[in-house]
């Protein structure tokens, strides 16, 4: 293999290791999601030795990409998961992760996905509220059961992050303010089934400004102090994910930053630390490849109609998300034309990119909208009856078909071929 992730050669074709993707796309046509195993691995093990002298743990946040494959693939290399739903629990036991290395957080879990939780033995339940927590404690005596909850705690941090991934303030609807935090801690003591083991926290996602992290970081680490000094046991502190991932540069990261902060704060390894990346695992090593339906000169604009919609890739349009748009093939002779890349569905909403300069495109040509292997596939949906976009992993060389949907009459193993 060649490069990590995708580079162009010499004659300028878009390649992911030694696989062609004009080749790809005409395999199995488009849309198409590509991931690059590689990358993935690439990432993952520099967050490893980010956070290696603290002991960091991950655990990777499934909503990001919950593809049967992808998940696999990070098991694979050792990492756990965060989970929000029992829909993603049920993924990752399917694919072989051990119920040790699930942590389950979301602030709207019901009564069946707690219950489902607490049979399986995951590692931790997150806990939002007093409310949940007493429904916790009810289901727990209920089946007498043991389960290990961690407190997700609300600091009151305002992240610079869009508004509606912003998770830290106490007007989000996210984690027990920490004013609060001691009355909801002495709950726990109604029931020997549910032990507190830890604190959690998550401020948003998309950060660049890591002082914001530091800030989150040595608030919580004084807080678990404070409840042990009052008589709790903390023992865990799980960190969130939101590392930012720059959509107009490739592959450029600040773990270095993120390895000063914890080395700085979590030193002395009094707690275990756990991590729970997103975004910055798995975007940049997915593109989506999408065919120009036609062109379209209207009046005022220019448009590039593709084949892929807004229900394939959602952030355009939901948080004005910049993603790069890279023909499959860079043409010299070709001139530049800026233009509004859009798709088929019926809303002027349906777009990618407004006003980009991009090289002139024909029909039937191939672009790649770029860094989509995050909050790409997960959010898309059926809308004006449309399908799923086909979904491949790259892995050593060699292309593989990798599905969203356990399908019940199918095993895991005739889904996922490679085996990790
Ligand atoms: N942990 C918790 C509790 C979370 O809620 C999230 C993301 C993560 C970890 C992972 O955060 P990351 O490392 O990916 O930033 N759909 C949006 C992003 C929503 C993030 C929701 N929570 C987008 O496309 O930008």
């Amino acid at each position: 293999m060649n490069k990590l992730g995708f580079y162009r050669d010499n004659s300028k074709n878009l390649f992911v290791q030694d696989l062609n993707v004009n080749a790809l796309a005409t395999k199995y046509g488009t849309p198409l999601f590509i991931y690059d195993a590689a990358l993935i691995e690439n990432i993952f093990l520099k967050i490893q030795n980010a956070v290696k002298n603290v002991d960091g743990k991950i655990f990777y946040a499934i909503k990001a990409n919950d593809n049967l494959g992808i998940i696999k693939f990070i098991t694979s290399l050792g990492a756990g998961a965060d989970v929000v739903s029992v829909g993603e629990l049920k993924k990752c036991l399917k694919v072989g992760m051990k119920p040790e290395k699930i942590i389950f957080s979301g602030v709207g879990k019901d009564r069946e996905e707690i219950e489902f939780a607490i049979k399986k033995r995951i590692k931790q339940l997150n806990v939002e509220s007093r409310e949940e927590l007493l429904d916790v404690i009810e289901i727990a005596e209920k089946f007498k059961k043991n389960i290990r909850i961690a407190l997700r705690v609300n600091l009151d941090i305002k992240a610079k992050t869009h508004a509606k991934i912003s998770t830290g303030d106490e007007y989000s609807k996210f984690g027990i303010s920490s004013k609060e935090i001691l009355k909801v801690c002495n709950f726990t003591k109604k029931s020997n089934y549910v032990t507190l083991h830890g604190l959690a926290i998550h401020i948003g996602s998309q950060i660049f400004d890591y002082s914001l992290f530091y800030k989150t970081y040595y608030e919580l680490e004084k807080l678990a102090n404070n409840l042990n000094k009052n008589g709790f046991n903390i023992k865990s502190l799980d960190l969130g994910g939101g590392f930012g991932v720059d959509y107009e540069k490739y592959n450029f990261h600040k773990f270095s930053e993120l390895k000063k902060i914890t080395e700085k704060i979590f030193h002395n390894k009094k707690y275990e630390i756990c991590f729970e990346p997103g975004r910055s695992l798995i975007a940049d090593s997915g593109i989506l490849v999408t065919k120009v339906i036609r062109t379209k000169n209207s009046r005022r604009k220019s448009f590039l109609i593709v084949d892929a919609g807004m229900n394939n890739l959602i952030r355009p349009t939901l948080y004005n998300a910049f993603h790069r748009i890279e023909p499959i093939k860079l043409n010299n002779i070709r001139k530049n034309k800026v233009v509004d890349v859009v798709g088929p569905i019926c809303e002027t909403g349906d777009f990618f990119a407004l006003d980009r300069k991009l090289q002139e495109m024909l029909k039937n040509e191939l672009i790649a909208i770029m860094s989509t292997g995050a909050y790409g596939t997960v959010m898309s949906s059926n809308y004006n009856s449309r399908k799923n976009a086909k979904e491949i992993l790259i892995y050593k060389g060699k292309d593989y078909i990798i599905k969203k949907e356990i399908s019940f009459n199918e095993s895991i193993k005739s889904q996922i071929i490679p085996s990790f």
